[in-house]
């Protein structure tokens, strides 16, 4: 009886090894699988008479059991490796590819010209120590007028046609100046700020659009002074474009500073006085930016005492920036988001 069981158990091995010979597939080898493993298979079979076995021969014949099961598990993944192999290797022969077809080319993107120019423009900023902020873009009428001595009724109002929210309390800021007052009633001085962001006013044509961008600055201590104020913006203007880039401070108006100043440059495109210059028109400078000495009516406001403290500040829109910068004629272009203009920066 036991020795029935024990050939039984070894001839399994061998049959195995035949079947498996001419198993070719995984679906085939499963079966296979099931026929010698399963639970209605043949190794369960012969371990059925087991229990017929007298108890002192039941461990040698379990254990030869087991070590039979053993053998067809390792017998059967092994072949299960070799089938998936084959399997592989035939679909490699089938799925040929043409490898003289061209690739599928890898677009790059780029960064806005807005950014880049956001970017050179604040780095050379925080050279000179100045820390940037930023302000909300809904604003109160206090912070983008009275603050800034421009008071209701005041005819400068009329220089931004403004987008006000319904109630008349709060608008859509019309410059980046509202951050000189937020940071000024949150700090004292010494202060050397920029705050660049988007600011938005009822204007459209081919030289406006409702939004743009600026970026603020501000430096206030003890004995700031006009000189301090030409040199700062001057060596921005120089890093920005060249050290040949002349500069001009022409007597303007703002609210907010007295005295103020237009900044203009020698015009990047003809370098020197051309009559038929359509950028400068023939004049040879380009207007810039708007700065001035803050007003004591600003440092009223937030409470600095204007007997002590001086400042300076300034305000530079960047789309003309990056126009002047990189040669660009139409401001629409920046907002189209086409990739044919784009990728040329
Ligand atoms: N806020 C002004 C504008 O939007 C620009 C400006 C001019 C800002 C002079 C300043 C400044 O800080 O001093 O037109």
């Amino acid at each position: 009886m036991k020795e029935n069981l024990l050939t039984s158990l070894e001839s399994l091995q061998t049959e195995l090894q035949t079947v498996l010979k001419s198993v070719d597939d995984p679906q085939n080898l499963q079966e296979t699988r099931v026929l010698f493993l399963g639970k209605k298979g043949k190794l369960t079979q012969i371990l059925k008479g087991l229990g017929k076995l007298d108890p002192k021969d039941r461990p040698e014949v379990g254990a030869k059991a087991n070590e039979i099961k053993q053998s067809l598990e390792e017998k059967l993944t092994e072949a299960e490796q070799r089938v998936q192999a084959q399997v592989y290797e035939k679909q490699i022969a089938q799925d040929t590819f043409d490898i003289t077809l061209p690739g599928r080319p890898v677009t790059r993107g780029h960064i806005h010209p807005l950014t880049q120019i956001y970017d050179l423009t604040s780095s050379i900023f925080e050279k000179m120590g100045f820390q940037t902020h930023t302000g909300p873009e809904i604003e109160d009428d206090y912070h983008n007028f009275e603050a800034l001595n421009i008071p209701v009724d005041h005819p400068a109002r009329d220089l931004q046609d403004t987008f006000y929210l319904p109630g008349l309390k709060w608008l859509l800021r019309t410059h980046t100046s509202t951050v000189q007052i937020h940071v000024m009633e949150q700090n004292q001085p010494p202060i050397r700020m920029i705050a660049p962001g988007v600011v938005y006013r009822a204007d459209s044509d081919v030289t406006h659009t409702p939004m743009f961008h600026q970026i603020e600055g501000l430096w206030i201590d003890e004995k700031t002074t006009f000189a301090d104020l030409k040199g700062v913006l001057t060596l921005f203007i120089q890093q920005i474009f060249d050290e040949e880039t002349q500069v001009r401070f022409r007597p303007s108006y703002f609210p907010f500073t007295e005295p103020s100043a237009e900044l203009d440059i020698s015009c990047v495109f003809c370098k020197s006085l051309k009559k038929d210059c359509v950028i400068c028109k023939g004049t040879g400078w380009l207007e810039i930016l708007g700065c001035g000495m803050v007003d004591p009516a600003v440092f009223k406001s937030v409470g600095y005492d204007a007997e002590k403290y001086t400042g300076f500040a300034f305000g530079i829109g960047l789309e003309r920036l990056a126009m002047l910068k990189f040669g660009i004629n139409d401001l629409r272009l920046f907002f189209e988001n086409d990739h044919r203009f784009l990728s040329q920066f």
